[in-house]
């Protein structure tokens, strides 16, 4: 059978698109997150169904023109316990932090796992009833990890691929989780478990190892009487889309308006959900750092912080946010002349044509996670700079420090050295400046993600 001819059918807790329709009013609401931005491109491009989760309305979105959609959407309406248990309980509050290296934010001991196991099982049950026994089925992220093992139950010979999202930890710290062999044993059902780093995939395997009684050999798991392959490959963005919208007339308009607005300083913009994995106090300190150097900065330099709102039930997520705000007020109120303000600060979500203005708008972007699985930000930035100007200063702890080693690399704990690398950035000499762009440009169009996507899914078909 080839390819073509085998549907594709995706699976993720997050959809891409909500529709929304009230009192005769419609609405459509496209979701945020890097997982959305790369699959929605692969599937308009090769048609399927993708399967995920009604979402519950989000605090803030931003409403797009109804979709031209050449793939089905299918959706899993979880009962309420489960849907909060799985989503915030054990997904949020223990599984994420726990995959990124931070503590969990609950107790483990009392996260609900029986909500996470039945949201598993009811999404493989739907995938199963959408599904055909030659489809391929293409699991995404942590949320979701138990599918694979439930779907083969049912299904022996179903063609299934997982991709994490997220980097994978060292056994040390994924082995603190009670249900370590259950989820090893639930990804096990997968024919192909696919993920960014080569660096992520043999931390997996070591899991294995530890934690199961399975073989492990060179990119292969020997399962019984199946063999399971693990797979490095680094998701990108849609270069050539990007690019196009990246010099829209709309979009160019709006890159004078802000430079104009901003007056004549150089603009340093930071782009994120609102999310303790992303550095944010770091970055305010470090930028704070600047400002202190000498009096005259804060009429150089202003900072366009953009926090996408995110997992705002969450009590961490809740906490951190007022943390944010206190920081940001704390150095505005010290630094802030009238008329000149040094932090602005966005906290929601932008249009797709309001965020590229920005991106073209800014001098330096900083992206600087304290732990990420790749950062698609950075990538976007690249994308969008087609002038070959402006500098990408990146933390050595996004997955996409592996690949765009133009940019300025910076650990981001180091609120010194980030304080100084920003710096540098802002007074990079021209050739050097469009020397790095080109490099990052150049790898960014080599992980375009309809590539990534046609290396997995040749990959699957081939498991
Ligand atoms: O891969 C991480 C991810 O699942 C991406 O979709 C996105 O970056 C983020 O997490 C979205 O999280 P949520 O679906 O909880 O908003």
């Amino acid at each position: 059978m080839t390819g073509k001819s085998r549907k594709l059918v995706v699976v993720s807790n997050r959809g891409p698109y909500r529709h929304e329709a009230t009192r005769g009013k419609e609405r459509w609401v496209r979701s945020a997150g890097g997982l959305v931005a790369a699959l929605d491109p692969v599937l308009q491009k090769r048609g399927g169904v993708w399967v995920s989760a009604k979402q519950a309305k989000d605090f803030d979105s931003v409403t797009v023109a109804a979709p031209h959609l050449e793939y089905d959407l299918a959706h899993i309406t979880l009962k309420r316990t489960d849907e909060r248990g799985f989503y915030e309980g054990v997904s949020n509050a223990v599984i994420w932090p726990v995959l990124h290296g931070f503590p969990p934010t609950i107790r483990v001991g009392d996260a609900p796992w029986s909500n996470y196991v039945n949201a598993n099982r009811e999404f493989a049950e739907v995938t199963l009833s959408t599904s055909g026994p030659t489809d391929l089925i293409w699991v995404q992220d942590y949320h979701l990890m138990l599918v694979p093992g439930f779907v083969r139950a049912k299904r022996a010979k179903a063609r299934v691929g997982w991709f994490c999202h997220v980097p994978w930890p060292a056994p040390d710290t994924f082995g603190i989780l009670p249900w370590r062999q259950e989820i090893l044993e639930g990804l096990l059902g997968a024919d192909l478990l696919g993920f960014h780093l080569p660096e992520y995939a043999e931390h997996f395997q070591q899991c294995v190892e530890r934690f199961t009684p399975h073989r492990v050999s060179r990119n292969a798991i020997q399962c019984r009487s199946r063999t399971v392959k693990t797979i490095a490959a680094p998701i990108g963005v849609p270069v050539n889309d990007l690019q196009a919208l990246a010099i829209d007339p709309d979009v160019e308009r709006e890159v004078v308006r802000i430079r104009q607005v901003m007056g004549n300083r150089q603009l340093i913009l930071g782009v994120d959900r609102l999310d303790y994995t992303k550095g944010i106090p770091e970055r305010l300190a470090a930028f704070e750092g600047l400002l202190r150097q000498d009096r005259s900065a804060r009429h150089q330099y202003a900072l366009i912080q953009i926090m996408v709102p995110s997992r705002t039930d969450v009590k961490a997520y809740a906490d951190l946010k007022d943390e944010i705000d206190r920081m940001v007020g704390d150095i505005n109120g010290r630094y802030s002349e009238t008329g000149s303000i040094p932090i602005h600060y966005l906290y929601r979500n932008l249009s797709q044509r309001a965020l590229f203005a920005h991106y073209r708008a800014a001098d330096v972007a900083w992206v600087t996670p304290l732990r990420d699985g790749m950062n698609l930000v950075a990538h976007e930035y690249a994308a969008a700079r087609t002038d070959e100007d402006g500098v990408l200063v990146l933390s050595e702890f996004a997955g996409a420090a592996k690949y765009l080693k133009a940019a300025l690399i910076v650990n981001p704990y180091d609120v010194r050295a980030t304080t100084e690398a920003v710096h540098r950035a802002l007074h990079m000499k021209r050739s050097e400046m469009r020397k790095r762009m080109k490099a990052l440009r150049a790898e960014v169009m080599r992980l375009d993600v309809h590539r990534w996507a046609d290396k997995y899914i040749a990959a699957l078909e081939g498991a």
